[in-house]
C-alpha cells in the first residue's frame, strides 16, 4: 500500500491530505474530509449519484482516484447548499417534482450545471442525453427533464435581466 499526500480544493477550500494509492475520489470526498453530497452508488461508472465537477467538468467521482485529483478544483453539490437562497436548479427541481428519495439528485445537479454552463437553451433531446449516464430509481426521469428545462429558463432570463442593468 502506498501512500500520497495530495493538495484539493474542495468548494473553495484548499485541502492536503493523505490518500492510498488505490483510494476513489469519492471516498476520499466523504470519508475523508467529510463532504458527502456526492453519493455513493453502483461504484463502477453506472449511476451517477457520486457526479461532482472536476476542474469544471463533471466527472464520476468513483471512476477517479484521488491521487488523480492532485492540484484540482472540484465542486460538489455542497456548493449548492452554501448560498443564501435556491440555486435555480435547486428550485426547478423542487417546483417540477424532479426527485423522490434524491439518492440520485446531487448527481442529477451538478450534470444539470455543466450542461447549462455549456448550453443555455437544450432542447429535450439534448438533456436527455447529457443525463443518460445519471440513473433515477423513482421519477421516471419526465420531471427531471422538466426541471432542468424550466431551470434553463429561469437561468435565460437571470442572464438577460443582468445584461439590461
Ligand atoms: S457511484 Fe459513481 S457512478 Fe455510481
Ligand atoms: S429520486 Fe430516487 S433515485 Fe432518483
Amino acid at each position: 500500500m502506498t501512500e500520497h499526500d495530495i493538495e484539493i480544493t474542495v468548494n473553495g477550500t484548499d485541502h492536503e491530505m493523505t490518500v492510498d494509492s488505490r483510494t476513489l475520489l469519492v471516498h476520499a470526498l466523504r470519508d475523508q474530509l467529510g463532504y458527502t453530497g456526492p453519493n455513493v452508488g453502483c461504484e463502477s461508472s453506472m449511476c451517477g449519484a457520486c457526479t461532482i465537477h472536476l476542474d469544471g467538468e463533471a466527472v464520476k467521482s468513483c471512476t477517479v482516484l484521488a491521487v488523480q485529483a492532485d492540484g484540482s478544483d472540484v465542486t460538489t453539490v455542497g456548493d449548492f447548499a452554501d448560498r443564501d437562497s435556491l440555486h435555480p436548479i435547486q428550485e426547478s427541481f423542487s417546483e417540477e417534482h424532479g426527485l423522490q428519495c434524491g439518492y440520485c439528485t446531487p448527481g442529477m445537479i451538478m450534470t444539470t450545471s455543466e450542461l447549462l454552463e455549456r448550453n443555455p437553451d437544450p432542447n429535450e433531446e439534448e438533456i436527455r442525453e447529457a443525463l443518460e449516464g445519471n440513473l433515477c430509481r423513482c421519477t421516471g426521469y419526465q420531471n427531471i427533464v422538466k426541471a432542468v428545462e424550466s431551470a434553463a429558463e429561469k437561468m435565460r432570463t437571470t442572464a438577460t435581466a443582468e445584461g439590461d442593468d
